[in-house]
């Protein structure tokens, strides 16, 4: 099958950031940093559980017969492969290519490797045409982007009439004994084990900082109703600040 678009049809990621985002840039040299670590600072964070998660993401975003899946923001490719066994196609954007060479060395021992295609490419402004996509999934990068609304924007442009898109995100927990606790945990122990498995405390840090900035479940629905999505719904993970977001276009 034909890839949608690739990546030497547009300019490097640099110039499709939008201009001046000095935020964009401080983010992709986060990503830079923390890359090699990435996938086990994952799985030790999260007990293990970030699978399961991404797993429950995949299967919401794409039901039997999805022909063409997109993974916005794919980071080292952990949904983008989880989509490829569901979906015919996968194509993952990342705008950080450190973090895309973890995914496509990844790819290469995987099966079913000629159905991912991994692009250097802004989420803010996707390299493909309006209704592309069956579905567009993403996982743990709402809070990165440097503007929320653009990415749900271009996210709905992108899928077809009738197609899904799913948000994996952190959250902040509406049992308030329970948000204390999970803030504790994300601003004390998370930096510590940045520190101690990656030497960078200060990307770890910004976990719970883009936390306490980012809307909560409940708005962040609001904001996927206000960029013209329908029947939005989402879950929350009991015990974890985690929340899995569907829509329809
Ligand atoms: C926390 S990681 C999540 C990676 C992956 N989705 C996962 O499930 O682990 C956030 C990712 O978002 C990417 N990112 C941030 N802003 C982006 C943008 N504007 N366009 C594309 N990728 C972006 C970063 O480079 C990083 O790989």
């Amino acid at each position: 099958m034909k890839a949608p678009l690739s990546s030497q049809d547009h300019p490097p990621t640099c110039c499709l950031l939008p201009g001046g985002t000095a935020n964009a840039e401080n983010n992709r040299q986060m990503f830079s940093r923390i890359a090699h670590r990435y996938d086990l600072l994952n799985r030790v964070m999260t007990f293990g559980r970030d699978a399961a998660w991404r797993q429950a993401a995949a299967a919401l975003a794409a039901p039997k017969g999805c022909r063409l899946a997109l993974d916005m923001a794919t980071g080292t490719g952990e949904l983008a492969f989880l989509l490829a066994g569901r979906a015919e196609q996968v194509v993952a954007v990342d705008s950080c290519p450190q973090m895309l060479s973890i995914a496509r060395a990844k790819a290469r021992i995987r099966p079913r490797a000629s159905r991912f295609q991994f692009l250097l490419a802004d989420g803010l402004r996707l390299p493909f045409a309006a209704n592309t996509f069956d579905c567009v999934a993403t996982a743990f990068a709402l809070r990165n982007v440097a503007d929320l609304g653009l990415a749900l924007a271009e996210m709905h442009r992108v899928v077809r009439p009738g197609g899904r898109v799913v948000c994996l995100e952190l959250t902040r927990s509406p049992f308030r004994p329970l948000a204390a606790l999970h803030a504790l945990y994300l601003a004390r122990l998370i930096p510590a084990l940045g520190r101690w498995l990656t030497s960078q405390a200060e990307a770890y840090r910004f976990l719970s900082i883009s936390l306490s900035q980012f809307p909560d479940a409940r708005q962040l629905a609001e904001a996927m109703r206000n960029r013209g999505f329908r029947r939005v719904g989402h879950r929350l993970y009991r015990l974890w600040p985690i929340a899995l977001h569907v829509a329809v276009k």
